[in-house]
């Protein structure tokens, strides 16, 4: 299959481009495009032949369930038996926004590979103006997680996705890089309090403004929980091909571990903050300012692949705190190195 990449611009007539997307989605085909969180790879949620093929160009395990992206708040009930009273605020508060809400599923609605045998449904209101005149124009619900291959880092940029599924995908909807970088946050409102099953870009301190208490998980215990909520949680994820380590962000404690793994003959990829650039390592990705978590988060994902590019043999990953996006990076960075460190870690983060 040949897999054709196109630009939507104020340069291009958008309004043929998004047809094409349309029609091949309506044909039940998969057609990736840009969210402001990450790139997704949609499929009609209702066609259950067509999730499949998400399932199969993204090589993901069929035990994981799908995010069902949605154009308009109205949507929702078609596709839940309830809207709980916390959901409604955080809807009218985040939505169009990176905030997936699980929900009890209508039955029979969506197709069963999007919900992978749960009773529940995650659905979200993506904030992009791709996403959304897609989804808009399409008038039906589109079943979308990230448009990597599966274990890899989420693609943030067109050309990650090129990357990652050219030949097993027709159409990839290039919108430039995307804003957050990371994937949006889930949330379990069937439950109270209700529990963040996964961090990102809306934090647990903006969601408890609204609705009061929820749960986090440490990133540890998300790492270590053998049966999480989220069943995506469970599978080693966003990691590029050189093994990551942890390590605290001290620059003595680096500098000595950049050392230590030269001498092992070791090629030694550094994600640090900005301010690391004086570093020994073979190669320096810097993310973004301490300060600046944003930045880090949507410079992640990148800076993962980047080291790809290079003949690393191992990747060091300087960690941070976990406030406010800090959780989610924190969150992506256990996974990525699977929860190895280098050298013994003085804090439980
Ligand atoms: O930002 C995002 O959420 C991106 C963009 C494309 O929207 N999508 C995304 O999808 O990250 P995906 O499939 O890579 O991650 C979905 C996560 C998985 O961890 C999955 O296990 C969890 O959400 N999930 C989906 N439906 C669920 C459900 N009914 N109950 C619990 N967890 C669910
Ligand atoms: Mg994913």
């Amino acid at each position: 299959m040949e897999t054709i990449q196109l630009t939507v611009d104020k340069n291009v007539d958008k309004e043929k481009i998004y047809s094409q997307a349309v029609d091949l989605l309506n044909q039940g085909e998969v057609v990736a495009f840009p969210t402001e969180t990450v790139y997704g790879l949609g499929a009609v949620a209702t066609n259950d032949e067509a999730v499949k093929k998400i399932y199969e160009a993204k090589g993901r395990p069929s035990d994981n369930p799908l995010i069902v992206h949605i154009g308009t708040v109205e949507e929702v009930t078609d596709f839940v038996e309830e809207i709980p009273e916390k959901a409604k605020t955080l809807m009218e508060r985040f939505w169009p926004g990176p905030l997936t809400l699980i929900m009890k599923a209508k039955k029979d609605v969506l197709a069963k590979s999007v919900t992978a045998g749960l009773s529940t449904v995650g659905l979200r209101m993506p904030d992009h103006e791709v996403a959304l005149t897609l989804l808009r124009m399409l008038k039906k619900p589109v079943a979308a997680p990230s448009a990597n291959r599966s274990g890899k880092p989420s693609p943030t940029k067109a050309e990650h996705v090129y990357e990652d599924l050219q030949g097993r995908i027709p159409l990839i909807l290039d919108g430039g890089t995307t804003g957050i970088g990371i994937e949006s946050t889930v949330i379990d409102v069937t439950v109270n309090p209700p529990v963040i099953l996964r961090p990102g870009g809306v934090t647990k301190e903006m969601i408890e403004k609204e609705i009061g208490e929820v749960i986090e998980p440490t990133p540890k215990e998300q790492q270590l929980e053998s049966t999480p909520k989220a069943p995506g949680m469970k599978y080693t994820h966003y990691a590029p091909d050189a093994p990551v380590y942890l390590i605290e962000n001290n620059r003595e404690r680096i500098e000595r571990a950049i050392d230590e793994l030269k001498r092992e003959g070791h090629k030694v990829a550094l994600l640090a903050p900005s301010n690391f650039s004086s570093t020994t390592a073979d190669y320096f990705f810097p993310y973004g300012e301490e300060e600046d978590k944003e930045q880090m988060a949507a410079k992640l994902y990148d800076d993962l692949r980047a080291c790809d590019k290079t003949d690393a043999s191992i990747i060091l990953a300087t960690t941070t705190t976990t406030e406010g996006v800090g959780a989610a990076i924190m969150n992506r960075l256990h996974k990525a190195a699977g929860g190895k460190w280098y050298g013994t870690p003085s804090t439980t983060t």
